[in-house]
């Protein structure tokens, strides 16, 4: 089992003082969210390739872009370019996923697939032998601040079980509405990296609050574990024919 991790998403901090507020967390995680959306995917913006730039230069935390617009084909291999070490997209608005998994591993990217509230994961199935990280989003992409959706739990363990059949090692990231008092189903169910956005920036004491994420989190899966909801006792229906 990898080792869990949280990734603070920057969509919840200030935006006139982004390097204070990446430094405000820094130093409990590995790795920042930063979410790209071009209000075509999502009835939103929020920032792109400059400000991927600055983050770069302000600090050392990995860059992990959650790109919620219509052309990854093009600015997701800038982005790397810029110093992002990861890039997660949402597969249905290119035409060949393959390929740009296979451009941004060139580049020295890890890469991830994003499922929407509504997809299925038979919709990236395909892709998952490829990539480092699926991201199960637990609400509709677009805006912070929205409430977890536990109805996209079940999402979590399937993906969770074919991980365990394929012997893959992809990360499960989710994302959105995940607190303290939601973070344990998605741990239980299988997830390991967990991007919060509200529930660290909007905290009085944002290193704690990712300590308490952590730990809430850990004794989650060592309770899945030890009631065996982590196993994969049969294999998906899909995956026998
Ligand atoms: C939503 C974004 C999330 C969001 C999470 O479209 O992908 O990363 O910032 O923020 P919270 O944790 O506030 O839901
Ligand atoms: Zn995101």
């Amino acid at each position: 089992m990898s080792e869990l991790r949280v990734a603070p998403s920057i969509l919840a901090a200030d935006f006139a003082r982004l390097g204070e507020e990446v430094a405000s967390v820094a130093t409990e995680v590995d790795e920042i969210h930063v979410d790209v959306m071009d209000g075509h995917y999502v009835p939103n913006i929020s920032l792109g390739n400059p400000v991927v730039a600055s983050l770069r230069r302000a600090t050392d935390r990995q860059l992990d872009c959650h790109l919620m617009i219509t052309d990854p084909d093009t600015y997701a291999p800038q982005l790397v370019e810029l110093g992002a070490e990861s890039i997660t997209f949402h597969p249905e608005v290119t035409d060949d996923p393959r390929a740009l998994i296979a451009e941004l591993h060139d580049r020295g990217a890890r890469v991830g697939v994003a499922l929407k509230p509504a997809h299925p994961l038979a919709m990236v199935e395909e892709l998952l032998a490829s990539v480092d990280m699926l991201l199960v989003m637990t609400v509709e992409p677009g805006f912070g601040g929205q409430a977890f959706r536990e109805d996209c739990v079940p999402k979590v363990r399937e993906a969770a079980a074919w991980r365990a059949r394929l012997g893959a090692s992809f990360r499960i990231q989710v994302d959105g509405g995940v607190s303290v008092e939601m973070i344990g189903a998605a741990a239980a169910a299988g997830a390991d990296t967990f991007v919060a956005g509200s529930s660290v920036f909007g905290a009085s004491d944002r290193p704690a609050a990712v300590r308490d994420l952590l730990a809430t989190a850990r004794a989650a899966m060592a309770d899945g574990e030890r009631h065996g909801s982590l196993r994969d006792p049969e294999p998906p229906d899909r995956a026998r024919s």
